[in-house]
């Protein structure tokens, strides 16, 4: 059964951003560092955990975009554990915690491979897709909460 915990820890934050590194950065040769942004320090981090083994299944975070606007982003299923509704459990808690903060819109930059996967959950297409760091591109999906 997993669980949602908040990285506290020097140690907790390593492993979340090393689940990030390995599903959204390694598998295209990117360099360490890139599976940061600029809006970490303004961003709650969530992590999906095996309640039982302690193990980090997956990962996703939110800032405020704008008054109102919520923005997710880098939300990774570890390989081992993809198509178990890990990421349904990580979006279904970022938007409570979205509605909890008032924000009247959420949204995502899904890399074009995902949008069939945001549309499951309710967000359309509402940009135009631009390239990212030379390997895919993302386009913004939003919906309403
Ligand atoms: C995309 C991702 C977050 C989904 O998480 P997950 O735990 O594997 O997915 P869930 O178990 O919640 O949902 C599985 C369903 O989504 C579908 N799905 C998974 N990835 C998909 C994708 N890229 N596009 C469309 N549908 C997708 C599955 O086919 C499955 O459908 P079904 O329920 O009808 O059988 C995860 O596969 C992942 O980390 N992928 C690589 C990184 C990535 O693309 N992240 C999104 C960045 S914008």
């Amino acid at each position: 059964m997993p669980v949602i915990k908040t990285p506290v820890t020097r140690e907790e934050f390593k492993v979340y951003y090393a689940l990030r590194y390995k599903v959204l950065r390694e598998p295209w040769g990117h360099a360490k560092g890139t599976e940061k942004d600029d809006y970490e320090a303004i961003s709650e981090h969530f992590m999906a955990v095996d309640e039982k083994t302690g193990e980090v299944l997956g990962v996703i975070k939110l800032y405020e975009k704008a008054p109102g606007v919520g923005h997710v982003s880098h939300m990774a299923v570890s390989i081992a554990h993809q198509h178990k509704g890990i990421g349904r459990f990580l979006v279904e808690a970022v938007e409570k915690r979205a509605r909890e903060r008032g924000f009247k819109t959420l949204g995502a930059m899904s890399r074009v491979t995902a949008t069939a996967y945001f549309e499951k959950h309710g967000y359309h297409v509402a940009g135009i897709p631009t390239p990212h760091l030379g390997t895919t591109h993302l386009v913004w999906m939003e919906k309403e909460l």
